[in-house]
C-alpha cells in the first residue's frame, strides 16, 4: 500500500526497497509531497482556476436563460390551481391533495425567481398565502370536507387577485374554472386510480 503510494508519488527509485522499519525516510517522502502539492497548486492558481470561474460563469447564464419565467411559472400555478377544483369536486382526495402541493411548488418558484415586484415582497405574501388559505384548503382535503373546500378555494382566488392588483397587475383575474383545464385527465377516482 504504502508501496504503490510511494510509486504513485514517483519517489521510489529502481532497485529501492521499502520496510516500514528501517529504509523509510519520512522527511524526505514529505518534503516530495509537499513540493508535489506545492506545485500542484501553484498550477491552479495560475491557469485553472481564470478557466473554471469564466466556465462557471457561462454556465449560470446558460441555466438563467433556461429557468422559465414568472409569468411560465404562473400559467402552471393556474393548470394545478385548476385541476385542484375538479379532483376535489370529484371528491378524489389523494389527486386534490397532490396538486396543492403543485400550487406551492410554483408560487414559491415565482417568489424565488422574482423576490420583489412593485415593491412588494412576493416571499412574504407566498408564505402567509401558504399558512393561511392553503393550509385551510390542505386542511379541507384532509378531512374530506366539500364544503369547507369550496370555502376555502374562493378564499384562495382571492389571494391570488389580491397579489395580481398589488404586483400592479389587476388584469390578471381568476375566477372559479367554468370547465375542466384538460380534456384527457380522469378526476373522478376509479379503480385504475388506487
Ligand atoms: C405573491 C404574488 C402572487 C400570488 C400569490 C399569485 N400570483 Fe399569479 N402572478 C403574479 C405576478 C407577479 C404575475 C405576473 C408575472 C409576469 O410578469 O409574467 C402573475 C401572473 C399570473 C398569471 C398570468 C400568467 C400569464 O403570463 O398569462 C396567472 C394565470 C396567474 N398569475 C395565476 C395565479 C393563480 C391561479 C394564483 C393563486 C393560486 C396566483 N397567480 C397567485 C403574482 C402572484
Amino acid at each position: 500500500m504504502v508501496y504503490l503510494r510511494r510509486w504513485r508519488l514517483g519517489v521510489v527509485e529502481k532497485g529501492e526497497h521499502y520496510s516500514s522499519r528501517s529504509s523509510w525516510n519520512g522527511a524526505r517522502v514529505l518534503s516530495r509531497v509537499g513540493v508535489l502539492l506545492l506545485a500542484f497548486f501553484s498550477i491552479r492558481c495560475q491557469s485553472q482556476e481564470p478557466r473554471d470561474s469564466a466556465g462557471l460563469e457561462k454556465r449560470v447564464k446558460q441555466l438563467e436563460a433556461a429557468v422559465p419565467g414568472v409569468g411560465e411559472v404562473m400559467t402552471a400555478t393556474q393548470l394545478h390551481f385548476a385541476k385542484l377544483f375538479y379532483a376535489a369536486g370529484a371528491k378524489n382526495w389523494k389527486l386534490a391533495a397532490f396538486e396543492i402541493d403543485e400550487v406551492k411548488e410554483n408560487i414559491e418558484k415565482a417568489a424565488a425567481l422574482r423576490p420583489q415586484e412593485n415593491g412588494v415582497q412576493l416571499g412574504g405574501v407566498v408564505g402567509a398565502f401558504e399558512q393561511t388559505q392553503i393550509a385551510f384548503l390542505s386542511d379541507a382535503v384532509e378531512r374530506q370536507d366539500t364544503d369547507a373546500f369550496r370555502r376555502g378555494y374562493a378564499e384562495a382566488i382571492d389571494v391570488c387577485n389580491s397579489c395580481h392588483r398589488a404586483t400592479g397587475r389587476p388584469f390578471i383575474v381568476i375566477v372559479e374554472p367554468t370547465g375542466p383545464p384538460v380534456p384527457n385527465q380522469q378526476w373522478s377516482v376509479g379503480p385504475a386510480t388506487q
